[in-house]
């Protein structure tokens, strides 16, 4: 296979999805099959977003948690988010990477980055709870 094909082959994979093919429009990536409707995904998503997430973005998703008030820029309402920072990989890529790429980097933001911390299918299942948050179902 010659290095164009090779080159091709990674932009149609999408993988890695952030080095694709055209720098400043990542692409985000797309969810595991039927993730985000699985009620045990949202169940453990939960579990993780109280432990490790509340705290910040408040035990609904608000951004009214306890150490919110200290921060600035306060975390958002999640359940508010219009456009892209509505989508399901958007919320990945940022939980992955937190706010240390922009444009949260350039606010000096305190979102963490978990992808030390969670695996894919953890931050995975955290982006469905989100996601039945915002629908009004948990
Ligand atoms: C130390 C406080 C803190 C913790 C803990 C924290 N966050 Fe954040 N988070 C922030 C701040 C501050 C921002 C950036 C401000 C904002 O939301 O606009 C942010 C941004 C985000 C965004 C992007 C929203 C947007 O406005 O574009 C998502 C999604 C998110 N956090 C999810 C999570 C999840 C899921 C966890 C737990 C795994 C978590 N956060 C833990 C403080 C925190």
């Amino acid at each position: 296979m010659g290095r164009l094909w090779i080159w091709i082959w990674i932009c149609l994979s999408s993988v890695p999805p952030f080095l694709g093919c055209q720098p400043g429009d990542p692409s985000f990536p797309s969810p595991p099959k039927d993730i985000l409707s699985s009620p045990e995904a949202q169940r453990a998503g939960e579990g993780v977003f109280l432990k490790h997430c509340a705290i910040c973005h408040g035990a609904e998703g608000h951004g009214d948690g306890l150490q919110a008030i200290n921060l600035e820029p306060r975390p958002a309402d999640l359940r508010n988010l219009r456009g892209v920072r509505a989508e399901p990989g958007y919320w990945f890529f940022r939980i992955k990477e937190g706010g240390k790429k922009e444009p949260l980097a350039r606010l000096h933001s305190a979102m963490p980055s978990w992808g030390d911390h969670l695996s894919d299918q953890q931050i995975w299942e955290v982006v469905a709870y989100l996601k039945s948050l915002v629908a009004g179902q948990a």
